[in-house]
């Protein structure tokens, strides 16, 4: 019997290792015992591992390091056994893995599935508490958090991308991870949970109220997505019981009110934007719980001087979700994306090539509006590489609920939120990329770049070429919702 003890960081690096050495050395899956640290070993003693026979060659797929390394992080009993005797098999059956009848397969990717599910859920339900800390110029988070399985090494990358222009530390039961000045570390460190409160936690419960919407109250769903286990983890989950059982009450007591005024403030910018108070409040649903949980952000300090969160606007199924930069300064007053001189811009060729914009969900890559003060102007500036990364946090979700089949960037900045890749555009302009989300992204220039041509002919010339541009997402609007045989691939619409 060989004994193999895996560390509980780098786990999988470590099982391919040992996988490697013993599979070489001719190790059959019954001869090998697999404990992870800190776990009771076997009664019997462990022999040295094999040498490695001479002629021994070891082939497996490009896709089975994937899978692999993601079943170790499972806390299923047998995973590391089941993934060994896979990779000898592999040996012998090398198409094993597209055989979806066979039971090992079959179990590693469920095993893998419910990892990807516990990834899903962490990148959704961690929430940072900021926290006093040294003063380095960089703000301090802290969040706690308990997986399901080993998943702390596999959305390390997640998180550091996402917010890495800040430090912070995400603790859970068995591991640290921390970002300081940019460096990532992760320690296994048992710890007890922490219980933290700041002043975000009274936003999110805040907010929460108040997108609360009782004649929605769907308790199974809410628990499906947010199952109860998450709820120590989250401010606003406090409230739920509440709200649930007080549900009745203020259902009864939204009939009875008459409704209310919008504050003096909204009133006068609605005023001043007549487009903006044409369209009638959308209903409450779960964009628009998103809507309300995104009026909280402060991920980057953006939020401080703009009016307000510009969260997108469109139906929640529609095809096409158009992207732009961020929020110009007549849509951080009115809180609607693309109501100003670019969305009129944008608007009347889309009108020419038959693009029917109320069907669009449109939204930006940035949230709030970025601005320098000049006098009583405010001029637009663009948002950089680290807040469009931290604003993807809201453009994945909205992604997310919307599902559309296609995304226009419009734009650099949309672009780079889209397709992490900001550059080149006016060589890429016309083309559709594979997005980040899996979805197919066609690339055009920001509606702001024809109205910033210095004579009439080049706004022309550029208007003309942006017509082809929106002519062409319109045929493959109209192509993806008749649901013909067109398929887009990273190439163009297909024939
Ligand atoms: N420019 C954008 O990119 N988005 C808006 O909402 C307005 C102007």
């Amino acid at each position: 019997m060989y004994r193999v003890e895996l560390p509980r960081l780098g786990t999988f690096d470590a099982w391919r290792n040992h996988a490697r050495t013993l599979a070489l050395g001719g190790a059959r899956a019954e001869e090998v015992e697999w404990t992870l640290e800190g776990e009771a070993p076997g009664l019997f003693g462990g022999a040295a591992p094999p040498t490695p026979r001479p002629d021994a060659v070891l082939n497996v797929p490009k896709s089975f390091p994937d899978l692999a390394r993601q079943v170790c992080a499972s806390r299923e009993p047998g995973v590391f056994f089941l993934l060994y005797r896979l990779l000898l098999r592999l040996s012998s059956e090398p198409r094993l893995l597209s055989n979806r009848a066979d039971a090992d397969v079959q179990r590693a990717e469920e095993i893998a599935k419910n990892i990807r599910r516990d990834m899903h859920k962490m990148k959704a339900f961690v929430r940072f508490r900021k926290v006093p800390g040294e003063n380095t110029g960089r703000r301090q988070f802290l969040s706690w958090f308990e997986p399901d399985h080993r998943i702390e090494e596999l959305v390390a990358g997640f998180f550091s991308r996402r917010f890495s222009d800040m430090d912070w530390a995400i603790v859970t039961p068995e591991v640290t991870t921390t970002l300081r000045n940019g460096v990532l570390e992760q320690r296994a460190i048992p710890s007890a949970p922490l219980s933290l409160e700041d002043e975000t936690e009274e936003l999110w419960r805040t907010y929460y109220a108040n997108i609360f919407n009782p004649a929605r109250l769907k308790t199974k769903a809410m628990q499906a997505e947010m199952p109860k286990k998450y709820w120590k983890n989250l401010p606003e989950a406090a409230l739920i019981p509440g709200l649930i059982a007080d549900a009745e009450n203020r259902m009864r007591q939204i009939q009875e009110s008459a409704p209310t005024l919008p504050p003096l403030r909204a009133e006068r910018i609605l005023h001043r934007l007549p487009e903006a108070s044409a369209e009638s409040t959308p209903p409450a649903d779960s964009l628009n719980a998103l809507t309300a949980q995104m009026k909280g952000c402060s991920l980057c300090p953006l939020y401080e001087n703009a009016t307000q969160v510009v969260p997108g606007a469109g139906p929640e199924d529609a095809t096409l979700m158009i992207v732009g930069e961020q929020p110009g300064d007549k849509e951080d007053l009115a809180g609607r994306p693309f109501i100003g001189p670019a969305g009129q811009a944008f608007d009347a060729v889309a009108r020419e090539v038959g693009l029917n914009r109320q069907a669009t969900y449109v939204t930006n890559a940035v949230k709030h509006f970025k601005f320098q003060p000049r006098g009583k102007r405010r001029i637009h500036q663009s948002p950089n590489t680290s807040e469009v990364n931290h604003c993807r946090w809201w453009l994945d979700r909205e992604i997310a609920q919307v599902k559309p089949k296609l995304l226009i960037a419009l734009g650099a900045t949309a672009a780079l939120a889209l397709t992490g890749n900001g550059k080149n555009i006016t060589r890429r302009r016309g083309t559709v990329e594979q997005g980040t989300a899996g979805i197919p992204v066609f690339i055009t220039v920001h509606p702001a770049f024809l109205l910033r041509q210095a004579s009439d002919a080049s706004r022309d010339a550029e208007t003309a070429r942006f017509r082809e541009d929106l002519r062409t997402v319109a045929a493959m609007v109209s192509a993806l919702e008749a649901d013909t045989a067109t398929s887009i691939t990273a190439d163009g619409p297909g024939q």
